[in-house]
């Protein structure tokens, strides 16, 4: 009897939706499975769980740190990420403007507890910062609370146009030369992207997204070129070695991209950890597990 295929055995992604990175010396193999919109959560925390088993430390920031959908809480990334073990990162900076998920993440802080689930001392900083990322995150840059050794996450889970060319500019240009630049896990909706764009009647909030008066360009693009114009600019202008967009999907099994998750990193193994997550993050995988596999080691005493 011929033997069933494991779901990390199953044919590979077309490459026009997995682009390889250009960088030889970066391997990246294309994920099995399509994420679809309901796993994108999942997707982030084990993201973070590979990045703390490599790191062992680290800070996360989340510039629109609200729930999407306050019914479903298990579809939270701010709330996965701060309950997923080992609870190796230190810092937590949560942005939100929206008073109803202030109170929402003020209250997820509160029900932090002090003990990990094998009894261990919990040691890190929750803050919560409530207005406009776009200003806030220069009050957090400004403080030079992030040194430049810190293993630092920013996700930006915008809607639609809220996150401004100038806060990435900021996050990118923030860890002095010489050391890794602050990864970027961006948002880009391509999937109603035209009719957002013509629902518009302010056309300065699209410049301040793009950062350039000629967003229209973008209207000619199809989804796909669309993220390769953001991905060139994350290269070019902010100068990050690796950027690749992680196609997100409209339902189980498939349907169309809904958005691309674009992942900027100057970090060699951190491509091949999103990879691996992209592929598990509709699989449980426990940290024994990993271990058992040999991928990663535990934390040093
Ligand atoms: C798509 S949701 C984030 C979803 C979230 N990452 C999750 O996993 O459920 C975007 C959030 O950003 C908030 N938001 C919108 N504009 C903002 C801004 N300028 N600054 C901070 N938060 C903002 C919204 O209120 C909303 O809670």
């Amino acid at each position: 009897m011929p033997k069933k295929k494991s779901p990390q055995q199953k044919e590979r992604l077309p490459l026009d939706i997995f682009p390889e990175p250009i960088e030889p010396e970066i391997k990246v193999k294309p994920p099995t499975h399509k994420v679809w919109t309901e796993n994108k959560a999942k997707l982030i925390e084990r993201y973070l769980l590979y990045f703390v088993f490599i790191t062992h430390h680290g800070t996360y920031i989340d510039g629109f740190a609200g729930p999407q959908d306050p019914q479903k809480p298990d579809s939270w990334a701010a709330k996965l990420v701060l309950e997923s073990e080992p609870k190796w990162l230190k810092h937590f900076h949560l942005f939100e403007i929206k008073k109803k998920k202030i109170k929402m993440l003020n209250e997820l802080k509160r029900r932090q507890p002090d003990r990990d689930s094998k009894g261990r001392k919990v040691n890190r900083e929750v803050e919560v910062y409530p207005g406009d990322f776009n200003i806030n995150v220069h009050k957090l840059l400004r403080s030079a609370s992030i040194k430049p050794k810190e293993a630092t996450f920013c996700l930006l889970d915008q809607i639609t146009f809220e996150c401004h060319w100038s806060t990435l500019k900021a996050l990118a240009e923030y860890k002095p030369a010489g050391y890794r630049k602050i990864e970027l896990f961006y948002f880009l909706g391509v999937g109603w992207l035209d009719r957002a764009f013509s629902g518009q009647k302010k056309t300065k909030k699209l410049e301040d997204w793009w950062g350039r008066d000629d967003w229209d360009q973008l209207l000619k693009k199809g989804p796909f070129k669309c993220a390769m114009a953001f991905v060139e600019r994350f290269k070019q202008e902010l100068g990050y070695k690796t950027v690749m967009p992680w196609a997100i999907f409209e339902r189980k099994g498939g349907g169309r991209i809904m958005y691309y998750m674009i992942h900027a990193t100057d970090h060699p193994d951190a491509p091949g950890l999103m990879s691996r997550a992209y592929d598990r993050a509709v699989f449980h995988e426990s940290y024994e597990q990993l271990q058992l596999e040999g991928v990663f080691s535990p934390k040093p005493k």
